[in-house]
């Protein structure tokens, strides 16, 4: 294979969930910019039409869906969007999530509805869109399905650590499900984003950021553009053989032996 073949994602059709803003929005114009036609699916259908039409301006392919990852139904809707605007799906980036809005608990005194909550979208989100975009994909003769992680998944992380650390074993156990099909399901576990949400988080002044930072042994945190590589290897050729891991883009903040 020619080298520069290796990241080109040409006539591929990508669905990026909480593609709205955010690393989702980041994410869609890397797509886009590889030869991608890209889906951006958000539960805030504005922002995600003004992604798209953003997109659209730079003389992309992308269009906006309405998507609540906690919904089967919504989750098939999205699929067969998807198929009726570009013909199927290749891609799907299972990035939404909750992050900033966390309930206020620790996991032993948290209600079980805000429990439901979080699980809901981190954990059953990623699970139902998988499950819409499946019979397309092995259609297709394959695909790829990029679930959003977090370093806060290998670590005491309250309710959030929970949802992505369940997420990592709902990424092994669909890659060994769906590999067979030429599906590869792998996870990108992200460390301390430069961003809104990022900074919502763990404030940007927070002395708790030089704290964190001395246990980093490589760059503290970076920009939602430090974690397209890894995506785009994720999703291209040059991921073919990757399956059933979760890479940690965290300056070394977490090692897994
Ligand atoms: N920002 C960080 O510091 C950071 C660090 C590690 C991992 N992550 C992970 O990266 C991903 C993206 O983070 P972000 O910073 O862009 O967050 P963000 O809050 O900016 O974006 C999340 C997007 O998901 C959408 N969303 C929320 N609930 C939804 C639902 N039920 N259905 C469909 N869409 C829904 C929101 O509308 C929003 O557009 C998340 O999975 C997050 O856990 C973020």
């Amino acid at each position: 294979m020619d080298v520069k073949e290796l990241f080109d994602l040409t006539g591929k059709v990508a669905v990026v969930t909480g593609g709205a803003g955010g690393i989702g929005e980041v994410y869609a114009e890397a797509l886009c910019d590889v030869g991608a036609c890209v889906v951006i699916a958000d539960v805030n259908i504005d922002a995600a039409q003004h992604t798209a039409d953003t997109l659209e301006g730079k003389g992309f392919q992308a269009v906006a869906v309405h998507l609540d990852v906690t919904s089967a139904d919504s989750a098939a809707q999205m699929a067969s969007a998807t198929t009726e605007a570009f013909g199927g799906i290749d891609i799907l980036i299972n990035n939404a999530a909750v992050m900033t809005n966390l309930p206020p608990y620790g996991l032993s005194n948290m209600p079980v509805p805000d429990w439901d909550r979080v699980l809901n979208v981190n954990l059953r989100g990623p699970l139902l869109c998988t499950q819409a975009v499946v019979e397309s994909m092995t259609e297709r003769g394959g695909g790829r399905i990029v679930n959003g992680l977090s370093a806060g998944g290998f670590m005491p992380g309250g309710i959030y650590g929970v949802s992505k650390y369940a997420l990592h074993g709902l990424t092994c156990n669909l890659a060994a499900e769906l590999g067979g099909r030429g599906i590869n399901v792998n996870g990108i576990a992200p460390g301390l984003v430069d961003n809104e949400s990022g900074y919502v988080s763990l404030p940007k002044d927070s002395p708790f950021r030089e704290i964190l930072g001395a246990q980093i042994p490589g760059k503290t945190s970076g920009p939602p553009a430090d974690l397209i590589g890894t995506m785009l290897l994720l999703c291209s050729p040059a991921g073919e053989w990757i399956n059933g891991q979760t890479i940690s883009v965290d300056g070394g903040w977490i090692m897994r032996l």
